[in-house]
């Protein structure tokens, strides 16, 4: 168990049995925030909220700007299990460790999952402070959460992934944005190790192969998520164009800014379409 990557089938029971103590609300869908998206957190209703410290197994955060805390409450009356700040590979968490809360809330019960992101705009059509669904992902990472023994209790050894973003939670996403006026960019996320951001040479590449966005985060939840048949919506905040195509530094500060800007969008979004989910 913990970083030496042995979790097994008992440390996720452990866990749900915990949070499940603390409410009687029974989560249907999980949230995920990325950096600087936790303002989403405040919105939720009957809240009770979790360190990650208090639960069994449960790896803590490092980063800035990524609290610790899992919230089971209610989102415009859906009820949700909300995880405001997530564990990053380039933190040295192992792969099954990031992806190890997705295990728990699938315990919980849900069976739909919103992952959200701060990513860097790879398509030069795209613009700082765009929301993008994403229709796939590319896995640039090197590294799955499911190399290990198949733990058969939550899905199968080789995992389809061809429809890993869902079609359906897509077009009620696209749906809910035109209802509220505004409109949502639709790309495929590439997912990188971290922490420095690329090139210019390896943004160039990531376009060639079919990329409109990149990121850190997302890639291993979404796996884990798939491997236990959770149905995935993916948002990502296009907080910065990526190295190379405007003539400046890329900084978390960018990051974090435009991410502040756009968050009354994102909220409404995602306020919005869990109901609908
Ligand atoms: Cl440009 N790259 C990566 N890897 N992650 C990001 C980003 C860029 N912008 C926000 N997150």
């Amino acid at each position: 168990e913990n970083n030496a990557g042995r979790l097994t089938g008992q440390a996720y029971e452990e866990a749900a049995a915990y949070i499940r103590q603390q409410t009687s609300i029974q989560p249907e869908v999980g949230l995920i925030l990325g950096s600087g998206l936790g303002v989403l957190a405040d919105y939720i209703t009957d809240a009770t909220t979790i360190a990650y410290g208090d639960i069994p197994h449960f790896p803590i955060s490092t980063v800035e700007g990524h609290a610790g805390e899992l919230l089971i409450g209610r989102l415009n009356g859906r009820p949700v299990v909300l995880m405001k700040g997530r564990f990053h590979m380039y933190e040295g968490y192992l792969p099954e460790l990031t992806s190890f809360p997705v295990r728990v809330m699938k315990e919980l019960g849900i069976s739909k999952l919103v992952v959200t992101n701060a990513a860097g705009g790879i398509n030069t059509d795209y613009e700082p402070g765009d929301l993008m669904l994403i229709s796939d992902h590319i896995n640039l990472t090197g590294r799955n959460p499911l190399i290990g023994p198949n733990e058969d209790r939550f899905g199968v050894r080789f995992p389809d992934m061809s429809e890993a973003y869902s079609r359906r939670l897509r077009a009620l996403a696209q749906e809910t944005a035109q209802a509220a006026g505004f409109s949502l960019r639709e790309g495929v996320y590439i997912g990188v190790l971290g922490p420095s951001y690329e090139t210019p040479a390896e943004i160039r590449m990531m376009r060639t192969i079919g990329a409109d966005a990149v990121g850190m985060s997302t890639i291993a939840e979404v796996v884990a998520a798939r491997h236990c048949r959770i149905e995935v919506l993916g948002i990502s905040c296009i907080s910065n164009m990526a190295s190379g195509i405007l003539d400046q530094p890329l900084s978390h500060e960018e990051v974090m800014e435009t991410t502040e800007r756009v968050k009354n969008r994102f909220l409404q979004l995602v306020s919005d379409v869990v109901p609908k989910l």
